[in-house]
């Protein structure tokens, strides 16, 4: 049984490998060519927190492939009478074929996982990782910047809470990027994960001010504080009045760097930066489906040759 719960079931072969596939998807889907490797295959998507890029694109990849999708919101799952995470992952295993799920606690996905008898992919799971972002973030990185080695990356907001956060910064690692925190203290990475990072020769610096390392940035990762983790709603009105990155910010910056963001945006990314050749969010989004597809795939593949997937 194959999972992707965390980016660190991923390796370096796996990322190129779905790197590559994805690629081959994405002209698929430029082509509007049919597909039918999933007939017959269904995914069911268990969302339990708010979601319009990652539910959909599951969705669309799952279709374009040529299987089905079945939906549920936790709201309107047996999850409420008090019925486990396990038992859960296992009634879903009689109707479907693949999960992806969403939910707002830290280690639920796996949790489902554990009594699941099919594969569960990790659509973000509270504060915790959110893989498949990191893969289409990876890919986008590839497509605009051209290479993933040794890359200088911003990271700027709630590098704290952000699950997208998490996982590029360890799914990047092998790669040796050059990270910068640019966040207010409260908000910065978690020890045990800039501690997991120095134990592979990472360091993660810090600067106040955005302003002076933009000019070495390949990469500027923008991130909404995400209000939905704060216990004290005071503390984020503050801080989320502290940051703010607009097409004035970009001054001195590389002509072929890149600001990506993994939606949704609030105030902390203008509109203004939309018409900056260097803005790349949107392509993310885009990016979602042949990345996902190529996931899908992937996991689905093995399980019909037997063979681990990752
Ligand atoms: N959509 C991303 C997530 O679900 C980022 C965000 O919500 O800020 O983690
Ligand atoms: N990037 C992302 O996960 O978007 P959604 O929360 O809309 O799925």
């Amino acid at each position: 049984m194959q999972h992707l719960l965390r980016a660190a079931d991923l390796s370096v072969d796996n990322i190129h490998s779905l790197l590559d596939s994805a690629a081959i998807f994405e002209q698929h889907i430029t082509s509007r060519t049919r597909l039918d490797r999933m007939q017959g295959r269904v995914l069911i998507n268990l969302f339990a927190e708010p979601s319009t890029r990652t539910r959909l694109s599951f969705e669309r990849a799952m279709l374009a492939l040529g299987g089905q999708v079945q939906t549920i919101g936790a709201a309107e799952s047996s999850l409420l009478k008090g019925e486990s995470l396990e038992d859960t992952g296992r009634t879903l295993s009689c109707y479907g074929d693949v999960i992806a799920m969403r939910h707002p606690t830290p280690g639920a996905v796996a949790a489902l996982a554990r009594g699941a008898r099919i594969p569960v992919i990790n659509a973000g799971d509270g504060s915790h990782e959110h893989p498949t972002q990191s893969l289409l973030d990876l890919y986008t990185m590839k497509r605009r910047v051209g290479r993933l080695n040794k890359l200088v990356v911003g990271l700027v907001g709630d590098l704290k809470h952000s699950r997208t956060i998490h996982s590029l910064v360890d799914m990047l690692a092998p790669f040796q990027p050059q990270l910068v925190c640019v966040a207010p203290p409260e908000l910065g990475l978690p020890a045990e994960l800039v501690n997991s990072l120095a134990v592979r020769g990472i360091s993660a610096l810090h600067a106040d001010d955005l302003s002076t390392v933009m000019p070495e940035l390949d990469v500027l990762y923008v991130t909404r504080l995400q209000r939905e983790r704060f216990e004290d709603l005071a503390l984020y009105e503050r801080l989320q009045a502290s940051y703010h990155v607009n097409a004035a910010s970009l001054v001195g910056a590389k002509k072929n760097m890149v600001v990506m963001h993994p939606l949704p945006r609030v105030n902390e990314l203008s509109p203004d930066v939309d018409a900056d050749p260097r803005a790349a969010y949107f392509d993310q989004v885009r990016y979602g489906v042949p990345v996902r597809m190529a996931i899908l795939d992937a996991l689905l593949d093995a399980l019909a040759a037997d063979k681990p997937a990752l």
